[in-house]
């Protein structure tokens, strides 16, 4: 149908691109202050159940719709649904692309300093430096995070810009494995310190009787932000993958590899909090409060330090340029401009809202909504809200709406690949997800 189209050159660079978005700071920052914040191996049970039970059905719906219409996620609603109000989701899309992006930019500007604090030695010795201030003066500085955020952004642009095969999946192909070696090793060395059992623990025992309902809400959220689902990112990449490729196959891959790394973020992480006495809920400052400790205590820890936070750099790049091609696509796509100027309006209108987040940890910091800083409200109406609605309808969608043989043709690439799996599949698309998703969202509302 659209044979000009950018797409991805192989599979393994189709699933390096999914899994580069589903990657990122969600895994490595977000996943163990949310496990910190809400009670350790409870938290990590209930997110895999939402991943297994919910990710996995609307990750698939996102695929097979992007890839059958060869499309932007604005433009496939506009072109599937041209009459009914359904064309609209494209406009919540592009909300929590937005967004998502302007927060993400904000803490990937700080692992950026972090990658030069690194560089000069600042956690070298462990005697006079308190990291807690070290962050502190850091966040709450007026132009240096602002700094870093910009560029941060630059850098999402240019990949962006060159194009779905020479610039997002080169790059995340090389990025992907990497950031694994790396993430295994930092596991390793933070099992082996003095006392790194009690994370251990607290990461694998479940205590439900610190899991709160608003816990189990930011289970749910973290599952649809960390596989990147519920806001058309993946059926914006999924336009790009080939119709010979197996999207069931893929998309199980990409869901263990999110997952694992969680898993191993949350091993290299709470070992430490525990060996040097940080509280497991410090929020978001957690992981760059921790892993400078485990690096002061190993050999070679400046080398270990600089590796880690390039490589959380790269990973949050693999993720922000996927939020960004959404928007970017839009304009390419619906609005008929050049790929430079979509992804130069695009990058603009995203960092000008991100700046107001960077600066909700400084200048900003009394504009608060109901307790939440601007950057905690973007936060939170994304990841609690736009995306668990995402999630409702994308479900809703496929499991009513869509023609049930064209899903079938997609999972099954025309009937060529076997799917037992059908069944169960639509049933929880058409009931499952939805209403648990909902009672999730209104109870975490205040609704009853
Ligand atoms: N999944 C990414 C992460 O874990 C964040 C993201 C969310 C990317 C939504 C795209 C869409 O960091």
């Amino acid at each position: 149908m659209h044979n000009t189209r950018d797409s991805f050159g192989s599979k393994f660079g189709a699933i390096a691109a999914l899994a580069g978005s589903a990657v990122g700071l969600g895994n490595i920052w977000k996943f163990p202050y949310e496990a910190g914040n809400n009670g350790g191996g409870a938290f990590l049970l209930v997110y895999i159940f939402f991943t297994v039970a919910i990710g996995l059905p609307v990750m698939l719906s996102e695929f097979a719709l992007g890839r059958y219409s060869g499309r932007n996620a604005f433009g496939t609603f506009d072109r599937l649904e041209p009459k009914t109000p359904w064309r609209y989701f494209g406009i919540l899309v592009l909300l929590a692309a937005t967004m998502i992006l302007s927060f993400y930019g904000t803490v990937a500007g700080w692992t950026l300093e972090y990658v030069v604090k690194s560089l000069s030695f600042s956690f070298h010795s462990s005697a006079d430096i308190d990291l807690n201030n070290l962050f502190d003066d850091f966040i709450s500085n007026p132009y240096k995070p602002v700094f870093w955020q910009i560029i941060f952004m630059v850098l999402t642009g240019f990949i962006v810009l060159a194009g779905v095969k020479k610039g997002i999946e080169r790059y995340t192909k090389l990025m992907m494995p990497l950031l694994f070696i790396l993430i295994v090793i930092l596991g390793i060395r933070a099992c082996t310190l003095d006392g790194a059992m009690e994370g251990i623990k607290f990461l694998f025992l479940p205590k439900f009787s610190e899991l709160t309902s608003q816990g189990v809400l930011s289970a749910l959220g973290q599952a649809f932000f960390s596989l990147s689902i519920g806001m058309g990112v993946l059926l914006t990449y999924a336009s790009y993958i080939k119709k010979s490729e197996n999207l069931t196959s893929i998309s199980l891959q990409v869901i263990c590899a999110d997952t694992l790394i969680a898993v191993l973020a949350g091993v290299a992480i709470f070992p430490a909090v525990f060996a040097f006495n940080i509280a497991p809920n410090s929020g978001p400052g957690l992981v760059f409060l921790t892993l400078p400790q485990v690096f002061q205590s190993m050999a070679f820890g400046q080398l270990w330090a600089i590796l880690f936070f390039v490589l959380l750099t790269m990973a949050a790049l693999t993720s922000s340029i996927s939020l960004l091609e959404v928007i970017v696509a839009f304009f390419v796509e619906e609005k008929h401009i050049s790929r430079r100027k979509a992804t130069i309006i695009s990058t603009v209108i995203v960092t000008v809202f991100g700046i107001l987040c960077t600066l909700s940890f400084g200048p900003l910091k009394d504009i608060q909504i109901g307790s939440r800083s601007i950057f905690g409200i973007f936060d939170f109406i994304s990841s609690n809200i736009l995306l668990p609605v995402g999630g409702i309808l994308i479900s809703i969608y496929v499991g009513w709406r869509f023609d049930r043989r064209l899903l079938i043709a997609e999972l099954t690439n025309d009937g060529q690949l076997k799917l037992w799996l059908i069944k169960p599949l639509v049933f929880v698309l058409k009931y499952v997800a939805p209403l648990f998703i909902l009672v999730i969202l209104l109870h975490s509302l205040g609704v009853f």
